[in-house]
């Protein structure tokens, strides 16, 4: 087992005592900022000639990858015949206030309220190595929040969001004071809101590129090569159905196929091994894994478990998810979800019977079925009856049911 743990834990249900973790630094013997080795003494100069900048680039311009989403709020026309402007303005405050939070929680930046259409970056000012990841849940957050404006074709305003990625020059456009904007030149801007036109109402429409670069994590449906108006070529185009249930981030987004051959790290991978044998002698291990963003700890689980060829065991994968912060539980409610097999439209009886199924392979008693429902957010119905425990013991019994489980499997791992 491999956990972000240290020292000595103790099992209370199995009685088994896991000795202190081992603990692994992953360091590089290389330079960060010019990638020469540190080792052999060969660090070069760095090349100055690597930015673009003075005459090329006009002072407070910068060349960079961005990923714009385009909002537009459907059938604002329609609606603007039919409300008073000054109820009109309350309606279209509100929405810019919900996209505002929304591209905010993913730290991404509104760069312009064109009435009805808001643009919106990711990738600046700040870039996050997954800001077409963070566009996408942002517009899945617009486009799900219920707008219910009695005057509104069909009593709902709904959104449609258009997303691309791409290569842009972003600096001060003109102006200053009020008209002052942080301008971002190129097609990337324009494709976004191509996409965002062709979206049916409720839709989230993405390019190639952020589609590439959301790999595995979400669901798609492809829309084939669009004809659109000012791109010479016709653009493959993606309609986002939801988060894909994938176990792990890495493997969702390094296909084993495009990964490259593992470098180095025999030592760390020997350790780990030797732990793991220890632990099949019946002496609980620990291994925690720390290093730095990008230096191999994830790669370095993945070449571990291939290498457990024997089959002997089973692997139980909790990941946390930088966008779940604020669900403590989130890695366990995502591993009894993975494990019972739920899919996106699997309705609250399937969904029970499914959870029923796992729970019935280790024997676990119809109040822990009902306690784990709960966990995972079954909505009762005439499935079961909810549990009738104050909050506090409600929780104490989870974590024992959770526990349960957890012991029950190692006791019988087949
Ligand atoms: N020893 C290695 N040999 C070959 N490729 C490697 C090696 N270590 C890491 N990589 C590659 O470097 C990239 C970053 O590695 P990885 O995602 O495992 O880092 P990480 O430490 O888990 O980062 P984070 O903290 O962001 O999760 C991946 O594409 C991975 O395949
Ligand atoms: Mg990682």
């Amino acid at each position: 087992m491999m956990a972000d743990s240290a020292g000595t834990a103790g099992c209370r249900w199995a009685g088994v005592v896991v000795p202190a973790a081992a603990r692994i630094q992953l360091t590089t013997d290389f330079c960060r900022d010019c990638g020469a080795s540190l080792t052999d003494g060969a660090i070069s100069e760095r090349s100055s000639t690597g930015a673009m900048t003075g005459s090329l680039m006009p002072a407070g311009a910068e060349r960079r990858q961005l990923t714009v989403m385009f909002c537009d709020l459907v059938g604002s026309t329609a609606l603007a015949s039919r409300l008073d402007p000054e109820d009109l303005r309350e309606v279209l405050g509100e929405y810019h206030k919900d996209v505002a939070r929304a591209v905010g929680r993913f730290d991404g930046f509104v760069a312009k309220y064109m009435g009805d259409g808001v643009v919106t970056y990711f990738g600046y000012p700040q870039a996050h190595e997954d800001d077409a990841e963070r566009a996408v849940r942002a517009g899945f957050k617009i486009v799900a929040i219920p707008r219910l404006v009695p005057a509104a074709p069909g009593g709902t305003l709904r959104v449609r969001v258009g997303i691309a990625t791409g290569l842009v020059v972003v600096g001060d456009l003109v102006g200053a004071g009020e008209s002052y904007e942080r301008g971002v030149v190129g097609e990337t801007p324009n494709l976004a809101a191509r996409l965002q036109a062709l979206a049916e109402p409720g839709d989230v429409i993405i390019d190639a590129r952020t589609h590439r670069l959301t790999g595995g994590g979400f669901d798609y449906e492809q829309l084939g090569e669009l004809e659109l108006k000012g791109f010479a070529a016709p653009v493959a185009a993606w309609r986002v159905r939801g988060e894909a249930v994938v176990d792990s981030r890495f493997e969702a987004l390094h296909p084993a196929a495009t990964l490259t051959p593992l470098v180095g790290r025999e030592q760390e991978i020997e350790l780990i091994l030797r732990r793991w044998e220890q632990a099949r002698k019946g002496e609980g291990q620990v291994v925690l894994l720390i290093g730095e963003p990008g230096i191999g700890k994830s790669r370095l689980s993945v070449a571990f478990q291939e290498r457990l060829i024997d089959g002997a065991c089973v692997r139980l994968r909790y990941f946390c998810s930088p966008h779940h912060q604020d669900s403590a539980l989130y890695p366990t409610i995502m591993q009894l979800e993975r494990a019972a097999g739920f899919e996106r439209d699997d309705t609250p009886e399937i969904k029970f019977h499914k959870l029923e199924a796992l729970l019935t392979r280790t024997s676990s008693p119809s109040a822990e079925m009902t306690l784990l429902a709960e966990f995972l957010q079954i909505p009762a119905g005439d499935l079961y009856t909810p549990s009738e425990l104050d909050p506090q013991r409600k929780k104490e019994e989870t974590f024992e049911a959770l526990l349960r489980q957890l012991t029950a499997i190692a006791r019988h791992p087949s």
